[in-house]
């Protein structure tokens, strides 16, 4: 059971009466992340370039945040964390570090469900920037069943063959709230047969977690994925930093996606040769976000303790080694309360006849959000109406333009409420009633 109610101070946001629900978008930043953002001012120095006590200490702090990020998945080391600016540069960072190895006549899956962070790359990959190097690579999209929501997975696999060389997917949508099964798309991308250029024989996975890191347990090693992308800012760190969660194997081989500063290897560039950093930092080009990685670092210990324990800190500002046991009851916990709030809002919603709601009907099968239309009314005047009575939406199409379009809606648009580990049951009746009220008037 998460206590949302000793959670609930530590948010200015929430003390100033505002009903959060637009956390799908970003969540908010605790008290307990201001204060150390100001506390890390007074030692403020870069990280990797400078001798000073404040550089040293910054470095130390720096590169154990990896080691937190890696702990969180459960990914072997942090040599498998790469960190961006957000999910989206992560995934754009896999297209163009791969780049240079499709060959003429791969293709690429993607589903109808995806943000477009997860689908345009592709459709840039293929459609022109391969083109101006005589290389044709198609990309395919895999759809979805429109009653309940739930990726077709004789689709997809119908659209997977020797030639594909990747499957990109999300997690959990952003628009229906789909949690799509890894595994079994796993085998699916396991069994194809496609030869990539390191000998191994399958096509790689990469899974969109920006809905699904940051509400449900994870363990890389257990998915058995390629790679996993998502951001802090859904996970109550300020915005900034994004990961890419990929086999040290393949970071190994990849060429790197920003070249310059700090990814080299000490000393080792000439005018013939240029030789790259270990893993992680040979993909750290450049002064990276450093106290938003420390900061993401310590959202991820703060989550941990809130869901276990709220006010008391096992993890918070320590530098102890993230325990699976705990790892895996604060994030079920989590992921439980996310059900309870949504199965209420399914509920309410449910009960207006005008309203149809996309994706599951399950609390069970879907992450704590729901997009609803209601007949020809604007999505936009719908959120706009609950704005002016203190309740947080987000209207628009999420950036799931794909799959806006899938269900024929046009201009592609719905209204979505979405919740985190701070909302209550009371948020909940507060933000649908509301719903009804401003469908209702004129
Ligand atoms: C499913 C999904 N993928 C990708 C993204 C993009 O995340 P970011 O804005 O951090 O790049 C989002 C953000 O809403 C998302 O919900």
């Amino acid at each position: 059971m998460i206590e949302t109610q000793k959670i609930r101070k530590f948010f200015p946001a929430i003390k100033s009466g505002r009903i959060v629900s637009n956390n799908a978008a970003s969540t908010q930043v605790p008290i307990q992340l201001l204060d150390l953002l100001k506390k890390l001012i007074a030692q403020y120095d870069n990280v990797h370039r400078g001798q000073s006590q404040a550089s040293m200490l910054t470095t130390e702090k720096f590169e154990a945040s990896y080691d937190t990020i890696a702990q969180f998945i459960n990914a072997p080391s942090r040599k498998n964390i790469i960190l961006y600016r957000n999910a989206t540069e992560a995934i754009n960072s896999v297209m163009y570090s791969l780049m240079t190895e499709f060959r003429d006549g791969d293709n690429v899956v993607t589903t109808f469900m995806e943000h477009n962070s997860n689908y345009v790359p592709w459709y840039g990959l293929c459609k022109e920037i391969l083109p101006k190097f005589e290389i044709n690579v198609e990309c395919r999209i895999a759809k979805f069943n429109k009653e309940n929501g739930e990726l077709d997975l004789v689709h997809l696999k119908s659209l997977v063959d020797k030639k594909t060389k990747l499957i990109c997917c999300v997690g959990a949508s952003n628009f229906l709230g789909t949690k799509n099964p890894i595994e079994k798309i796993r085998e699916i991308a396991y069994s194809s047969g496609y030869v990539q250029p390191n000998g191994e024989k399958k096509s790689y996975l990469l899974i969109d977690g920006a809905q699904l890191v940051p509400n449900i347990f994870i363990d890389v090693q257990e998915l058995d994925i390629d790679f996993l992308v998502w951001s802090f800012h859904k996970m109550l760190a300020p915005f900034g930093v994004g990961a890419l969660y990929a086999r040290e194997k393949l970071l190994k081989e990849m060429m790197p996606f920003l070249y310059g500063g700090d990814m080299i290897a000490e000393g080792k560039v000439s005018p013939e040769k240029v030789e790259y950093n270990a893993l992680p930092w040979k993909f750290t080009a450049g002064t990276p976000n450093i106290l938003g990685t420390i900061l993401s670092a310590q959202a991820i210990r703060l989550l941990i303790d809130f869901s276990l324990n709220p006010g008391k800190y096992k993890y918070f500002m320590t530098d102890k080694k993230l325990e699976r046991l705990d790892v895996k009851k604060a994030m079920n916990n989590i992921e439980d309360h996310e059900k309870e709030l949504i199965g209420e809002a399914l509920k309410i919603l449910g009960e207006i006849p005008s309203i149809k709601i996309y994706g599951p009907k399950n609390p069970e099968n879907r992450a704590a959000l729901v997009a609803f239309t209601c007949g020809d009314k604007s999505p936009f005047d719908i959120a706009e109406g609950l704005n002016k009575l203190g309740v947080e939406s987000r209207a628009g199409c999420h950036c799931a333009t794909l799959a806006h379009y899938y269900y024929q809606l046009n201009p592609p648009a719905s209204c979505r409420l979405s919740f985190y580990i701070y909302n209550d049951l009371q948020d909940v009746r507060k933000a649908c009633l509301a719903v009804k009220k401003c469908v209702h008037c004129k």
